[in-house]
């Protein structure tokens, strides 16, 4: 990890020399749909990607094999998990895209995470950050899109942070119940999932996507959730699940400022943290490491990146070139 932090540090000190400013802010985005995003994790010298974000959205769907169909060998009844409408940001969701630089940056993230799981069993991964802001909720949406639109991989996407739970706005559906109700035994496994009913491309006579997504959104945990991320139930709702998904992504808090986020890696394979380019320091990265030594941190996703640092041997993606 010692790699990951001379980079970010090397590249944060670059910047500010090339702007000569104490600090540095990445701009306000000039259009709801101008987004920039970059993705490395691990050994980021040889993965970081940066390129910008903008484009019509266009949505071809992938799928026209049909609803996915549950099996497994747990004790799950998957088939009652309600459909609910579903109305997707997809400003915020540029892993839905077919083509361009930003679905670009999360199938280098996504083939990344391949390599890892050829190397140790991978299938549970909390995304974390030092502080608020950073991108957690961006990067795991995403990044469980893409996952789920490779080989129709069945994805389970959970909203661990029960405090300022987003994931729900995101992809326009309810937040109740979820995990908080799930985690104070108001509420069983199925009874907090969801499945989008089948979504229709903007294209017309598209097919559905996203059939092989489900969700569990955060519920309200309020201030007891400290206490219900601390429950022996998250890892049960982990263990009961894990034989009917191929990946796991569970969105959390950030470790700075709470405990959470800490709590629910003891239940997961791999922690992936978000760092966003030209805000977060690189001490603040280092104690978010540092907060999560005991998990196995897998990376860092360096998240919106204006310009490519340029470090050692890493490479860009260049945007023009499609
Ligand atoms: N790469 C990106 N490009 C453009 N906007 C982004 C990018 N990443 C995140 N954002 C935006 O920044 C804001 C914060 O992102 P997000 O909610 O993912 O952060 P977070 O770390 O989950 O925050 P919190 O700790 O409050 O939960 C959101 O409005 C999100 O849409
Ligand atoms: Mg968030």
């Amino acid at each position: 990890m010692s790699r990951i932090y001379e980079a970010l540090q090397k590249a944060e000190s670059e910047r500010k020399l090339e702007r000569r400013e104490p600090e540095l802010r990445i701009p306000e985005q000039s259009a709801p749909t101008a987004m920039n995003a970059a993705a490395a994790v691990a050994e980021p010298e040889e993965t970081l990607v940066s390129a910008r974000y903008s484009g019509d959205l266009t949505i071809d769907a992938p799928y026209s094999q049909g609803p996915p169909h549950f099996t497994g060998p747990g004790s799950l009844d998957l088939s009652i998990i309600p459909h609910r409408p579903w109305a997707l940001s997809l400003s915020q969701l540029p892993a839905l895209l077919e083509r361009g630089p930003a679905v670009e940056q999360f199938r280098s993230l996504r083939s990344r995470i391949f390599e890892l799981r050829d190397i140790s069993p991978l299938k549970t991964i909390l995304v974390s950050s030092g502080l608020p802001q950073e991108g957690k909720s961006f990067i795991s949406t995403n990044l469980a899109l893409s996952l789920a639109r490779h080989k129709n991989s069945k994805v389970l996407l959970i909203d661990g942070d029960m405090r300022r739970y987003t994931l729900h706005q995101i992809l326009g559906c309810e937040s109740n119940p979820g995990l908080a109700d799930y985690l104070a035994g108001k509420a069983s496994i199925t009874e907090v999932m969801q499945r989008p009913e089948p979504l229709q491309s903007p294209t017309p006579g598209a097919t559905p996507i996203l059939p092989n997504l489900t969700f569990i959104a955060g519920g309200n945990g309020g201030d007891k959730a400290a206490d219900l991320s601390g429950s022996p139930r998250f890892g049960e709702l982990i263990r009961q699940t894990t034989p009917y998904f191929d990946w796991i992504i569970v969105d959390s808090s950030p470790v700075l400022p709470v405990s959470d986020a800490v709590n629910l890696a003891r239940s997961c394979d791999g922690v992936l943290l978000v760092a966003r380019g030209g805000v977060t320091k690189f001490s603040v990265a280092q104690r978010a490491q540092s907060e999560l030594k005991a998990s196995n941190i897998l990376g860092f996703v360096l998240n919106a990146v204006l310009e490519m640092p340029q470090v050692g041997s890493y490479y860009g993606y260049d945007s023009t070139k499609q």
